[in-house]
């Protein structure tokens, strides 16, 4: 693919559409969000505002992070801070399903929506590509908010236009584009990570409590990790207890389930052989955060597991 080409027609094609308008975008520090971002950046300037939304969801870090990135290439970002809006629509939610609606409602129906009447943005810009269109028609993934083909007209039930840059480009096609636009490799780079971000990774229910001990078990995983060039690797709150022994006192602690796996596209896994010094290492660090008293490693393949636990 000739990416300076794609990045010209969609900069004039987008331009065209927009006029004189306002267009907004979400990010999430995530591929395909960054890359819109900085293209729509490219074509309108300050016409687009971008927004980022702290959902109380994200890693160690992450939303000051990302925003920073984007600000030292010029780009504002503005850091929204919903965390107490997800945190209450996920209280007392154990179902997977009925968590995944919580995030998807409070994010789109609540959030976002506000901020986008707020904003007067007639267009808005979404990372959608051509992978999340053939598995949302395909019926394989049902976590992609591809509108059009869910039968939603973004217009009529919510006032703004939907501008999907990026669908027809694959991921390759995607980091390639990014990094063109001269998008740091920390975000083109970066291993998948879930939209409903942690809460994929809390069986049971998502507190303020549990959500710590799973941002540092995953600070971590993706530390001790990251040389691997695994696919992906991932930390996971059970929502179960076992029997410890601590300081010659006997306790009832949580357990954590570290994943890494072998895959090209996340629809087939396998665990990676890690080398066991590196387990005992990961075992030690996890096991210190208070409160934990097991970590597990998961050698199923996908199928019969999915990569993530919700
Ligand atoms: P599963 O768990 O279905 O995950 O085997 C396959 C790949 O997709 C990622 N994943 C998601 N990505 N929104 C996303 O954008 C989601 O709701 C979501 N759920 C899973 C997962 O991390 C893995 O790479």
């Amino acid at each position: 693919m000739d990416c300076a080409k794609f990045i010209d027609e969609q900069i004039a094609e987008i331009k065209q559409t927009v006029g004189t308008a306002t267009a907004i975008n979400a990010l999430s520090g995530g591929v395909d969000s960054s890359v819109v971002t900085a293209l729509g950046h490219q074509a309108l300037g300050t016409q687009l505002k971008t927004i980022l939304i702290d959902n109380a969801l994200m890693r160690e870090g992450e939303p000051q992070r990302v925003a920073e990135i984007f600000r030292k290439m010029g780009i504002p970002v503005e850091l929204v801070d919903a965390r107490e809006e997800f945190l209450s629509a996920l209280k007392g939610l154990t179902d997977p399903e009925e968590k995944r609606q919580a995030i998807t409602d409070t994010f789109y129906a609540k959030v976002f929506s506000r901020l986008v009447k707020e904003s007067g943005a007639k267009f808005l810009f979404h990372g959608t590509i051509l992978t999340d269109i053939e598995e949302t028609v395909a019926g394989i993934k049902r976590q992609h908010n591809i509108l059009a083909q869910l039968g939603i007209d973004p217009a009529k039930e919510y006032g703004y236009t939907v501008l999907e840059p990026l669908k027809t480009l694959r991921k390759d096609g995607v980091r390639a584009v990014g990094k063109l636009l001269g998008l740091p490799e920390e975000l083109t780079q970066r291993i998948p990570f879930p939209g409903p971000a942690l809460a994929a990774r809390i069986v049971g229910e998502v507190t303020p409590e549990r959500l710590a001990t799973v941002r540092a078990a995953t600070a971590i995983v993706e530390e001790e990790l990251a040389d691997t060039g695994a696919f992906q690797y991932l930390a996971v709150l059970l929502n179960d207890y076992a029997t410890g022994i601590r300081d010659n006192k006997r306790e009832f602690g949580q357990i954590i389930v570290v994943r890494c796996i072998e895959s090209v596209d996340a629809r087939t896994a396998t665990a990676t052989k890690l080398p066991w010094d590196k387990l005992e290492r990961i075992c030690r660090r996890v096991t210190d955060i208070p409160g934990v008293n097991r970590c597990l490693y998961d050698l199923t393949p996908k199928p019969p597991a999915t990569v993530e636990y919700v």
